[in-house]
């Protein structure tokens, strides 16, 4: 008898509210569908996952928003962190497995298997190869454990940055997903005597403290908050800016807060809508500022800017960022 369980479904583009359906579907089963996915072609090691929490992401909204159905699965789960329980597990007879059924693992499912696939964290039973899933430590929750795709950019901009031992760094989204993460990771690489600020609203402001923060600003309290940081930090400019939303605008201001010989590490420039010529606009820019010269005297900015690109992390940085979680680093 054919099993069935539920998936939220997306077949058109549009925003969640008006795409998204909660879908009955066959359970999936093993083997995996052939031919095999382009991301996986050879026979290697997949898991079957009773999913217990699902992380959401902005980066499923852009998926669900941009990517027209003719180059992806028709029918695709949202979605892309997860945590849950081993049920099945496949893998060549020659080559030993990873995992065992019962074990509980963290998952971040790349868009290159996601769309064209179909497969998505928002499902009860998700089908994959093991290659995006690591062991959960036991000291951390499947909850808490629901976050890799934020850990693994947080990882990225962090080293990115090049923020060393005593440094001052600002973090801008200081309370976000990946903010929340950055922080703590910052603090561990500038130590005690390194200094902190963070940006975000007021009523996160003792959550970030709490993570490692020295200094909140609370945007909300300002019209400019490119301007308030000037005033502020023009004395004492910052090694690094980790901008964990993408403010452009805060890159331009930059020179009057940020060393010359410092980066604007950014997860990239975040459109003001979810709409294709917005998101082309941000794109565009994005190539812009990595071409365009720094040095003023070339019309740039006068700071470095670097933009993280989380498209492939491999199994390595997914076991760095979990190993991270279950030692209390972030
Ligand atoms: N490049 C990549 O690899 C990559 C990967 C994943 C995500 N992203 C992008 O990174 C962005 C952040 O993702 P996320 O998961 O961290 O989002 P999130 O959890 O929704 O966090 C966004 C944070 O932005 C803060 N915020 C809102 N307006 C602000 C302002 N004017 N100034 C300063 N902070 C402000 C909010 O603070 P309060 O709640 O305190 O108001 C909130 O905590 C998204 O645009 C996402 O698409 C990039």
């Amino acid at each position: 008898m054919t099993m069935t369980s539920k998936a939220w479904v997306y077949q058109q583009r549009g925003m969640p509210w008006e795409v998204l359906s909660l879908t009955t579907r066959d359970t999936p089963t093993f083997p995996p569908l052939t031919p095999l996915p382009r991301d996986a072609p050879e026979p290697e090691e997949w898991v079957l996952v009773r999913v217990a929490y699902a992380g959401l992401n902005p980066g499923a909204i852009f998926q669900m928003t941009l990517v027209p159905p003719l180059v992806r699965s028709r029918d695709c789960v949202a979605d892309l962190d997860f945590t849950g329980t081993v049920i099945d597990v496949w893998h060549p007879e020659d080559k030993p497995g990873r995992f065992a059924r019962g074990d509980k693992v963290s998952g971040m499912i790349p868009a290159s298997h996601a769309l064209p696939t179909g497969t998505g964290a928002l499902a009860e039973v998700i089908r994959l190869p093991a290659r995006y899933v690591v062991a959960k430590p036991a000291s951390v929750s499947l909850g808490d454990a629901a976050c890799l795709l934020p850990g693994l950019t947080a990882r990225q901009l962090v080293n990115e940055s090049e923020a060393k031992s005593g440094d001052r760094v600002l973090v801008n989204a200081a309370s976000g997903g990946i903010g929340t993460m950055v922080v703590q990771m910052v603090r561990q690489v500038v130590g005690e005597n390194g200094f902190i600020v963070g940006v975000c609203s007021g009523k996160n402001a003792e959550m970030v403290k709490g993570l490692g923060v020295d200094e909140v600003i609370d945007y909300t309290q300002h019209t400019s908050v490119a301007r308030y940081i000037a005033e502020r930090f023009s004395d004492t400019p910052f090694d690094a800016v980790i901008d964990t939303l993408g403010h452009h605008s805060l890159w331009l201001a930059s020179p009057a807060f940020l060393k010359p010989a410092g980066i604007y590490e950014s997860v990239g420039i975040k459109p003001p809508t979810f709409y294709v010529p917005d998101f082309l606009r941000a794109v565009w820019q994005m190539q812009v500022n990595a071409f365009w010269p720094t040095s003023r005297w070339f019309g740039g900015v006068g700071r470095e800017w670097r933009a993280t690109s989380m498209m492939s992390p491999t199994l390595e940085d997914r076991q760095a960022v979990i190993d991270m979680l279950g030692s209390g680093q972030c």
